[in-house]
């Protein structure tokens, strides 16, 4: 009998071992090997063209730098402008890029939609997920009959197909401009015996989409599912094979969407765009402060609003915290879009720097919306909507913050704060409190808002609540 060859994989990164072991020594996590089948491919079996004549002997020579040529990369709009936003300004040709995200958080609507807009580009549309009249239902509820981009009249092919050689038969046939896989865990190439969605099997897989979208100039886009701690399922390595990861996040229960530029090989990472999940597809939100804000006319306690940065834009949120004297001996502690370790390093700070009593307190913090946010300039937004709802005092909302808090209770400078503080400027406030360290190299003069500069958190307290 011939014998199987088999391996273990780390399932979280990937790591090949012949042996079973308990930690990984490479990501240093425990219990992620799994034994997997592996069959080496046969020499000469044909892979994406990697036998054509053309390729083989063929050797790469050293280059003077000077020397090498290039053309401007020529890059192809689309018809959403966030999405061309997060790509640094459009689709790569030949680039491979990996949409991650939680499940049914909107990954398959927002490539079927990119693929019935683009019209006038071949679109090849593989999905390995649902079935063809599952595909049409939801293009036909994306777009219904009275509007002006009809699916029936868009160039998007759809294929069922979960056998990466069938796809290449396939796309050598129909010669699509552009190739949408949905999902990268449910392909499985005929070279390796291991099961879909398995490390090995996505590796390979990512590996020959790859060699595909280099050689053939082709953009390919593969859609990646989230495991619950995050990560895109199956080997970290996919996120150093891919040009670019775009990131699919907000909560499913929520409206927003935002599409986040993990890493891309051609244009700035941290960009961002945003979308509202409707009933018939994703809208972009092409002015999100207004949106982020609620709107109300009375100041409530426990409100305030920072002027934060996402990606390259400034965006004002609502931040929202409830304090509450606590019914039980261990107080809660929860956070929802925010950071529960850092929420906790400010409490200690509000505890230890300006005398509150919040050992006792149950503390609720929410970023309104259902948008996480990493940005540590919400800070100061957070600490004084903590102790605006600790005292039930509320702070007039026409007054924004824009500032870290460091251990030591000092208001520390933050990025970008003259974006920010146009920003606060052109959406109406009156006031924007910032470091002061912030102030060097502001010209004051060219706002009309007022700015407020402080350096320790006990000044901004004196100032609000006096
Ligand atoms: P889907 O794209 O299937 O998510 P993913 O591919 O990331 O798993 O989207 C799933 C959710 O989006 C589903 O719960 C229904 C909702 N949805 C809308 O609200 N409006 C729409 O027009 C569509 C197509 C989906
Ligand atoms: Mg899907």
């Amino acid at each position: 009998m011939a014998k199987i060859k088999t391996s273990y994989f780390c399932q979280s990164c990937g790591f090949e071992a012949a042996k079973w072991l308990g930690k990984c020594p490479s990501c240093l996590q425990w219990n992620t090997f799994v034994e997997e089948v592996v069959e080496k491919k046969p020499s000469g079996t044909p892979d994406w063209k990697s036998d054509t004549a053309e390729n083989k002997g063929r050797v790469n020579k050293p280059n003077l730098i000077d020397a090498i040529q290039y053309s401007e990369q020529e890059r192809l709009l689309t018809p959403d402008k966030e999405f061309n936003r997060v790509l640094g300004g459009g689709i790569v040709g030949g680039s491979l890029v990996l949409i991650g995200g939680e499940p049914g958080i909107g990954k398959s609507t927002l490539m079927l939609q990119l693929a019935v807009t683009l019209v006038g580009l071949k679109v090849l549309y593989v999905s390995g997920e649902e079935s063809e009249a599952q595909i049409k239902l939801r293009a036909e509820r994306l777009y219904p009959a009275k509007e002006k981009i009809n699916p029936a009249k868009s160039d998007c092919y759809i294929l069922t197909e979960t056998a990466t050689q069938n796809i290449f038969k396939q796309i050598e046939q129909l010669k699509p401009n552009i190739v949408i896989i949905d999902s990268i865990q449910t392909l499985h190439s005929a070279h390796i015996e291991s099961t879909p969605g398995s490390v090995s099997q996505v590796r390979e897989c990512t590996a020959e989409l790859l060699r595909f979208a280099k050689e053939s100039g082709t953009p390919v886009f593969l859609i990646g599912h989230i495991t619950k701690d995050g990560m895109i399922a199956g080997p970290k390595i996919l996120e150093h094979m891919v040009d670019t990861v775009l990131q699919f996040e907000g909560d499913r229960h929520h409206v927003y969407r935002i599409l986040r530029a993990i890493k891309n090989r051609f244009g700035p990472a941290a960009e961002l765009g945003i979308y509202e999940m409707q009933g018939n597809g994703l809208r972009e939100v092409s002015n999100p402060s207004e949106i982020l804000l609620s709107q109300r006319d009375e100041p409530l306690s426990g409100v305030t609003i920072s002027a934060t940065m996402e990606g390259m834009r400034p965006m004002l949120i609502e931040t929202q915290a409830l304090v509450s004297t606590s019914p039980y001996g261990t107080p809660q502690r929860s956070a929802t879009g925010f950071d529960t370790k850092r929420m906790n390093m400010l409490l200690a700070v509000l505890e230890k720097r300006c005398g509150f009593k919040l050992g006792t307190k149950d503390v609720f913090l929410n970023i309104a919306g259902g948008i996480k946010v990493e940005d540590p300039s919400i800070d100061l937004g957070l600490a004084v909507a903590i102790i605006s709802s600790h005292e039930d005092m509320p702070i007039s909302y026409k007054t924004c913050f824009a500032a870290e808090i460091g251990l030591s209770g000092e208001i520390r400078a933050v990025t970008r704060i003259e974006q920010r503080i146009s920003e606060a400027q052109k959406l109406g406030f009156e006031q924007i409190f910032i470091s002061h360290y912030n102030k060097k190299g502001l010209d004051l003069s060219k706002y009309h808002i007022q700015i407020k500069t402080v350096s320790k958190i006990e000044q901004v307290f004196n100032l609000l609540f006096g």
